[in-house]
């Protein structure tokens, strides 16, 4: 068993329990956090070295707990996946004030609060890695996906400074901006709004997810882009943001 621990939040569903359970396999420490009890009962299900933690990581005192537990009682955290996201879709006018901030401090401030809280542990031993879960719609804006958007692009504009702030360290960190995945996130789209759009390219599996992060993590680069498509989605929007809404209207239809 190694000695190193695997922080990963939002670690109840989908690719941080993906996560969790590989990480386990290959004989690391987890510490698995999220809000979903069911789901974190799965996700230790037959790995003895997955610990679970009811944790909200909107509440930057609990984080902060959970983080200092896991390093005195499990050992010294190696490697960080800030997972843990909702996605309620809708037009801006359609969805309550409250979902806008209710999405931001999931998927903005989770982020925040759990880097806050390792990274000065990760510097001090100047080693390891953190993960953050942005998203290409981190980059690219659609129709009915305004909240989800700004908190994604928050994530890539937080983890960015956070990288360059350290880039003479040897702790890395990674911003995975992956297109849809084939995960439960995606039926919250279903349960609100589907954009149509989401219908024009296919729906990855959590694994290519998993297996792009390795490689970045082995090639040190900042932004991870998994799928065939989806940098050149990135640089799109970048060169001709034109052509990808008159692309998105006339799919929507308005
Ligand atoms: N699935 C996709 O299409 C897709 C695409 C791009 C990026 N992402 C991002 O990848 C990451 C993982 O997504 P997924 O598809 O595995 O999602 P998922 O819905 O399967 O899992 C997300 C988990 O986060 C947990 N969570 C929600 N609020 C929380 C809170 N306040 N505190 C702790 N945990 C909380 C949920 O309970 C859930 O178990 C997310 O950041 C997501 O935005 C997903």
């Amino acid at each position: 068993m190694k000695d190193e621990t695997i922080f990963i939040t939002g670690a109840g569903s989908g690719m941080g329990q993906l996560a969790a359970r590989t990480y386990a396999e290959q004989g690391y420490q987890v510490a698995a956090v999220d809000v979903n009890e069911k789901g974190l009962l799965e996700t230790a299900e037959n790995h003895q070295n997955i610990r679970t933690f009811n944790t909200d990581v909107t509440d930057f005192a609990a984080v902060q707990q959970v983080v200092d537990e896991t390093e005195a009682k499990i050992g010294p955290i190696r490697r960080v996946y800030n997972a843990a996201a909702i996605m309620p879709l809708g037009k801006v006018v359609d969805q309550d004030v409250e979902v806008f901030h209710k999405v931001m401090d999931i998927n903005y401030n989770g982020v925040v609060n759990v880097s806050k809280a390792v990274m000065p542990k990760l510097l001090e031993r100047n080693s390891g890695e953190l993960v953050n879960f942005a998203s290409l719609a981190g980059w690219v804006p659609i129709l009915y996906m305004a909240a989800y958007n700004a908190s994604k692009f928050a994530v890539v504009a937080f983890t960015e400074v956070l990288a360059h702030e350290h880039q003479d360290s040897h702790v890395k960190v990674l911003c995975v901006c992956p297109p849809p995945v084939k995960t439960p996130l995606l039926d919250q789209a279903r349960d609100t709004v589907w954009p149509k759009v989401f219908d024009q390219g296919d729906q990855i599996e959590p694994q290519d997810v998993l297996n792009a992060i390795s490689q970045a993590i082995a090639d040190d680069e900042l932004f991870v882009f998994p799928g065939k498509r989806t940098r050149m989605g990135q640089r799109m929007r970048r060169w001709f943001p034109g052509l990808i809404w008159k692309n998105v209207h006339e799919t929507e239809g308005f």
